[in-house]
């Protein structure tokens, strides 16, 4: 399963409002069939991992990142009907589909072809990894990081706004890296103005993935760019799984005040700014007792001089 949602996760940020799913096929012991989720949201990640397989896949065992779709849809077969034509044997899920089109069908049809089907293999690596869908379909909205370099006592820019660069090459193409796993990216007007960010993927090989690109002002968004009026806005954007917040201090603050931030990644340099542009503005706090209990730690890594740690909200129920 880990090699499923590793194979989902080459997917994330071209599928949506698809998930990025992943599927492995595995016979006596080896890999004969792998595959995920296409740019577009189709083929589903089964039928490339079937179609890979062939003939191997009779009596094999599937591992698939989320539950197979079982309805019809004119773009292509239901998934769990393409699993028992060509004769799997044994499927585990990781998670259940919260599609409403959905409703445990597509276990269903499984078990009722006779397939065993075990549920909830890694299910909390594969909630991460096809958290931006799991969002849309849950919330109503895309799963949304708020990325910010900062200095080690969080300033993001001086006093005079000067702020290239805070960190490293390292830490620049991994966030070039975790914009193309995002659908779109967002910047407030006053970064936009200050800045003039691009916004794109300045990666080898990956130059295609530069998300949609996004202003937060309560003014017209000047060519190229398409205006979010407001953070609740999101709740109106369609067909995106994942939302970048990629600053300024107002913008970030703004998210964080409407709780809508699901993820914090902090890049921190090891310089100091002192007296600068802090890294947030007003995030509406009444008092330090409501900021505790609000972040968890997920991931820490070192990228050349700078460190990332990555943050997710503590919600009720998740
Ligand atoms: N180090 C980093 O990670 C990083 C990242 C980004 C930016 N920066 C730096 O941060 C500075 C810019 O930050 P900033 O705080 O001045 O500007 P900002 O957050 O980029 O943009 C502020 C603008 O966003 C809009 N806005 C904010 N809250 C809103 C809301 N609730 N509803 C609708 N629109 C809202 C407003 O635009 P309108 O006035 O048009 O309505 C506001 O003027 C620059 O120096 C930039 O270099 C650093």
């Amino acid at each position: 399963m880990g090699a499923a949602i590793a194979l989902g996760e080459r997917g994330r940020g071209l599928t949506a409002p698809n998930p990025n799913v992943g599927c492995v096929i595995v016979r006596d012991g080896r890999i004969v069939g792998r595959g995920w989720t296409q740019g577009g949201g189709r083929p589903h990640a089964e039928a490339m991992a079937l179609a890979d397989a062939g003939a191997l896949a009779r009596g094999a065992h599937a591992y698939v990142t989320l539950e197979p779709c079982c309805h019809l849809s004119p773009r292509g077969p239901a998934c769990a009907d393409l699993l028992v034509e060509a004769g799997i044997a044994e499927v585990s899920v990781a998670i259940p589909d919260p599609d409403p089109r959905m409703r445990g069908e597509g276990v269903l049809r499984l078990e009722a072809a006779g397939i065993r089907v075990a549920n909830g293999l890694h299910h909390e690596p594969a909630s991460r990894s096809m958290a931006g869908f799991l969002t849309r379909i849950r919330a109503g909205r895309p799963y949304i990081t708020l990325k910010l370099a900062t200095s080690l006592d969080g300033g993001i820019a001086l006093a005079s706004g000067e702020s290239h660069w805070i960190t490293g090459p390292e830490a620049r193409a991994h966030t070039h890296l975790e914009r193309a796993r995002c659908d779109s990216i967002l910047v407030g007007r006053g970064t936009l103005d200050a800045d003039s960010p691009r916004l794109d993927v300045r990666l080898e090989g990956l130059e295609q993935r530069s998300p949609h690109r996004l202003v937060l002002t309560r003014h017209q968004a000047p060519p190229g760019w398409e205006s979010l009026a407001a953070p609740e806005g999101v709740f109106a954007l369609t067909g995106i799984n994942d939302l970048l917040v990629e600053g300024g201090a107002s913008a970030g603050a703004a998210f964080l005040r409407s709780d809508l931030v699901d993820r914090l990644m902090l890049y921190r340099a090891p310089i100091l700014i002192g007296e600068g542009k802090s890294g947030l503005g007003d995030i509406g706090l009444g008092s330090l007792a409501d900021a505790h209990g609000r972040w968890r730690i997920a991931e820490s890594h070192v990228l050349g001089i700078d460190r990332l740690e990555v943050y997710e909200r503590v919600r009720e129920g998740c």
